[in-house]
């Protein structure tokens, strides 16, 4: 019996990925060499944007003579539709501590998994539950591993890498091993970046100057509504600390055009953002209704026009 894995989402859903097909060639499956020849294919699926959800459901459609397993972030409604569908759910537990079959080329090291911050609009802490460390013996041997094995960069991962407990002293152990090999990790929440972590980032010789740090929006009103507990002008403080301390920093930033109630005063101190920090590239993202997040009680009422507006607005700005 030969497998596939179609992989949606975030890094995240990578990393778990690899350690999916670690277990069904554990139990003996074979990888297919493309869904052709795949007796049964694996759905790791992403529920962030109802987008995201709408691929899988077009996915299955055309794959109708397969069996189907989802796996990944779903959610509660999803998770009976798709049964309706002959899909069958797997929910893959402890992937931790399996080791990876490498897929990609970035070589994953996941340091945590869930979220505990609750930012009005997003499911991950419902998909992934709360926050779970990993013990960081086992980061650093499975970075070890991945060094000797000829790994040129270790992608250390988390929804929020910088929550974890001491993630400075966590990435100056990292930076120490022995080897030729970079290092970079992902996402950042600008409310933990602490000045230890930008100490160690200013002198490691290992460690990529780059840093993805979502504001989400440039308007105070609007990030207290979607739950994120800084302000514009600490933002702004916080880039300028990073930017003293590493001038050749490449900074990039996650928004979200059309949240509730988003005004387009609102949005033109986005847009003032923008212009200020000239961030080096963004994701920028139309506002989706998740079901079950605090912000699915307030109403969309930002139309899909003004929010694609809103995106190119953003989008001309990068490339100027
Ligand atoms: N943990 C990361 C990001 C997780 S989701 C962080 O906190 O930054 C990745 C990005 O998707 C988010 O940064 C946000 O910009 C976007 N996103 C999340 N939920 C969304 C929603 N409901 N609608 C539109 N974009 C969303
Ligand atoms: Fe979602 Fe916010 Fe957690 Fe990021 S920090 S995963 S946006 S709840
Ligand atoms: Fe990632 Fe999507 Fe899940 S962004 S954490 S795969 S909902």
């Amino acid at each position: 019996m030969k497998y596939h894995i179609i992989t949606y989402g975030c890094q995240m859903n990578k990393a778990d990925s690899e350690r999916i097909a670690t277990v069904l060639e554990r139990k003996g499956y074979l990888p297919a060499r493309n869904i052709k020849q795949a007796s049964f294919v694996v759905v790791n699926m992403c529920s962030v944007r109802q987008s995201a959800v709408d691929r899988v459901y077009n996915k299955i459609k055309n794959l109708k003579d397969k069996q189907i397993i989802i796996t990944g972030c779903i959610l509660k409604q999803d998770r009976t539709k798709l049964k309706k569908n002959k899909c069958e759910i797997i929910d893959f537990k402890d992937l931790f501590k399996i080791e990876p079959k490498i897929i990609y080329p970035e070589c994953f090291v996941p340091i945590m998994e869930g979220c505990n911050n609750f930012c009005a609009y997003c499911v991950v802490p419902y998909t992934r539950g709360r926050e779970q460390y990993r013990k960081e013996a086992e980061i650093i041997n499975e970075a070890t591993t991945l060094i000797k094995k000829g790994c040129p960069k270790i992608t250390l991962l988390g929804q929020n890498v910088n929550s974890y407990p001491n993630f400075s002293t966590l990435l100056t152990k990292i930076n120490n091993l022995p080897g030729n090999f970079k290092i970079t990790f992902l996402t950042s929440h600008p409310k933990d970046f602490s000045a230890q972590l930008i100490d160690v980032m200013a002198k490691s010789t290992k460690i990529i100057k780059h840093l993805n740090l979502p504001v989400q929006s440039g308007d105070d009103d609007i990030l207290k509504r979607m739950n994120r507990p800084y302000t514009v002008q600490q933002y702004k403080n916080l880039v300028a600390r990073i930017r003293k301390k590493i001038p050749d920093i490449r900074l990039s930033t996650d928004i979200i055009v059309g949240f509730p109630g988003e005004t387009k005063k609102q949005f033109e101190r986005t847009v003032k953002l923008f212009k200020e920090i000239k961030f080096n590239a963004a994701y920028i993202s139309k506002y989706s209704p998740r079901p079950g997040t605090a912000a699915f009680k307030m109403k969309d009422n930002v139309p899909l026009e003004e929010k694609k507006r809103r995106t190119k607005c953003l989008r001309n700005l990068l490339s100027s």
